[in-house]
Formats: C-alpha cells, structure tokens, sequence
C-alpha cells in the first residue's frame, strides 16, 4: 500500500509569544507524537490560533524553541515547513473548480498533470468528493467547502495538519456527521493532527489528547477521560463537561486518615457537617471547595426529607432521557443536578443528595488537591 502521508512528531520548549509587552503565550512546554489527533481547547481568546500559527510558522516565536521531527524550525520559512493548515473559512478560490483548488499548490510547484491527478483523485475519493470534481465553491454547500478544504491539505501530503476551528460555521447537525468524517480520515491517514477549539464537546469527541489553553497557559494535558475524571485545576473541572461542575465552598473541620469532615455545605447551619472520603490531606487548610459532577448529584423527590443540602428548583430542563435541575442553595451557590429519566416532581422546595466519594476537593487558589494513593 503506498503511503499517503508522513508521520512527524513536534517538540514545542518554553515558547512564549508577545506583542510588544503583551505576553499572549507564556511558557509552553508540549510533546505532540507522531500520528496523534491533538485538540487545544480554550476559551476565546486564550491563545490557541497563536499557538497553532506560530507552529506553521506565519507568527514567529518570540522566545523559546520548535522542533518538527527534531529539527529545529524557529526560523524555517511556513512554505518549507511541511505545514498545512484549515481555517474555519474555507479559504477556496471562487473561478476555480474543485479539482483546481484542491491541485493548487500541485499546480503552482508545476507538478506534472498526472501527478496532479493521481493524487486529487485519490483525495477526492476519502472525501467522497469524486462527483464534484468539476463544480465551483458557489455550487457547493458549507460542509462540501470544509471537505475541499480538507482535501487541498491532504494533496500537499503535510507532515503535519493544523486545523483552526474548521467546523464553526457549520450548522449543529453537520458539524457533528463532520467530526465523525474527521476522526475517520485521521484513522485512514494516521496523520499528525493539531486541531483548535473552543468546544469542549468538540474536544472530548475528537482529541487522542487534549490541551486546555487559559489565558496563555497551558493548564493541563492529557486524555479526554482523564481530563474529565482527573482535572488538576478548578478551570479545568469546569471547562470540560457539561452542565459544568458544581463548586460548593466549605470549611474542613476535622482530618482522620481516610477522610475529611466538611462543614457549611450549601451554607443552612442546621445540616450537619459532611465527611468526604481523602487520603492524607493537609490539615492546614481549612477552607475548600468542593467538586461535583451534575450527574454526582440527585434531587429529592419529596420536599427536604432525605439527609441532604436543602435547595430551591429556578429551573427543571426535560431532555428526554435525562433531566437537569438547577437549584440555589440556603447560601446562594447554585448546583445543577442532572440525572436519567424523568422522575423530578417539579417541588420548589427540595433537597440536594452529593455523592461524597465522587466529589473533588480544590484548595481557595483552585488547585486540585489530591488524595495520597493508597
Ligand atoms: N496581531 C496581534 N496583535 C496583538 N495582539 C494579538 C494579535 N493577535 C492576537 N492577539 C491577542 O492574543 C490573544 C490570543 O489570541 P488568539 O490566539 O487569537 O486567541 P484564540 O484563538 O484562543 O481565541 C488575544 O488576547 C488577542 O487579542
Ligand atoms: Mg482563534
């Protein structure tokens, strides 16, 4: 079987960017390995289209170190990187054919017509693209465009492939059958993918690993689930999943081995204080915050009966299979409770159960603290 793409790995050493004095990029350290689908995910304007530019080499560097393949491309020009990218605009010639477009860097390096058209054919029909070979990008729809697109990278057989965004303007539907397209082509390809969002659910369906970018930093790497179970920061909790975590403050009043007792849960003096499973913790902190998954928390379905954090319903969201709960507790924190099937009475007045071996503990700072392994 001939090979469509070369695999590359990219090292990235205390890369920081500035605009004049504003530090956009602050030490970025990360190892992208050959064949991986890297996400970076982040809110906007964090830094993710910088990072992603800098490495195809249309933003420089302005401190620390790039190498692609363990070379090092700080100074490489973008068109002698081995670079292609996909931007969430198409970016296609409107007076060229499909074919036209996706030969075109083919064309502009004089490749022979046979070349050209071996290896747009054989894009094309990845893509599934074959029968609109001879349109023009007026006569095609928003996720034909993004496929064209894709395809023009694909021909220039990139060491590595950037995409920014490419989805954004594609309606929800599309946007979804087009990631599952995304992850089979990475599959066929097993191309070195980088591919920059600021949804997570994007992220969390598409990445062998995730990059969660805030404002310039990196604030953690690692697998979806691993991100999702494991988070080393309150912005990290709260970024991936959704509805969000839950954050409730609380004050440790007592350390035994193998758990903690927490007081002022939710802020009502009359609910006992609460011990929450830890290993080892520091008994120098006392205030916390607590982190709980929606679906770690369920809703009494009789008014404040069970032991639980007394709350008040502001809003019940059917979705069919699951049911969201938001409520307000005696101390303001709002949590959002969300569980199977339809079972929530619509009462006003109810109570909060969490389940205490699933919550997570954040120091005031948010960073995660935790338990020593056992
Ligand atoms: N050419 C530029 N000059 C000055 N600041 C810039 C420039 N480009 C981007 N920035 C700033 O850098 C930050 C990161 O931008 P960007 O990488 O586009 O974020 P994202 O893609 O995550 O939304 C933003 O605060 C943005 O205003
Ligand atoms: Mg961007």
């Amino acid at each position: 079987m001939n090979k469509v793409i070369a695999m590359s790995s990219l090292q990235i050493k205390n890369a920081t960017k500035a605009y004049g004095t504003v530090e956009v990029l602050n030490d970025i350290n990360l190892d992208i390995n050959s064949g991986e689908f890297v996400v970076f995910v982040g809110p906007s304007g964090c830094g993710k289209s910088t990072l992603l530019r800098m490495i195809s080499g249309l933003e420089d560097i302005t401190a620390g170190e790039m190498r692609l393949d363990d070379r090092v491309i700080n100074d490489i020009d973008p068109a002698k990187r081995g670079i292609a990218m996909v931007f969430q605009s198409y970016a296609l010639y409107p007076h060229l054919t499909v074919f036209e477009n996706m030969a075109f860097s083919l064309t502009m390096a004089r490749a022979p017509m046979a070349e050209r058209k071996q290896k747009v054919e054989r894009a094309a029909e990845i893509l599934r693209l074959t029968h609109l070979l001879d349109r023009r990008p007026a006569q095609l729809s928003g996720g034909q465009k993004q496929r064209v697109a894709i395809g023009r990278a694909i021909v220039r057989q990139p060491k590595i492939f950037l995409f920014d965004e490419p989805l954004s303007n594609l309606d929800a539907e599309l946007r979804v059958q087009m990631r599952a397209e995304l992850i089979e082509l990475h599959s066929r390809l097993r191309a070195t993918m980088i591919y920059v969002t600021h949804d997570q659910v994007e992220a969390m369906t598409l990445a062998d690993k995730i990059v969660v970018l805030n404002g310039g930093k990196i604030q953690q790497v690692g697998r979806p689930l691993d991100l999702y179970d494991d988070p080393d920061n309150k912005f990290v909790a709260g970024f991936i999943g959704t509805p969000t975590m839950n954050f409730l403050s609380g004050q440790v009043t007592d350390v035994a081995h193998d758990h903690i007792i927490v007081a002022g849960l939710g802020g009502d003096p009359k609910i006992p204080p609460l011990p929450i499973p830890f290993t080892g913790f520091d008994p120098s902190i006392r205030n916390i915050e607590l982190g709980i998954r929606p679906e770690h928390a369920t809703i009494a379905s009789e008014p404040s009966t069970a032991a639980g954090l007394p709350a008040r319903v502001t809003l019940v969201e059917e979705l069919g299979d699951l049911t969201s709960v938001h409520t307000v507790l005696a101390n303001g924190e709002r949590l959002v409770a969300q569980n199977h099937g339809r079972r929530h009475q619509g009462t006003v007045e109810t109570s909060v159960h969490i389940a205490t071996d699933k919550a997570l503990v954040f120091d005031t700072s948010g960073k995660r603290l935790r338990p020593a392994s056992t």
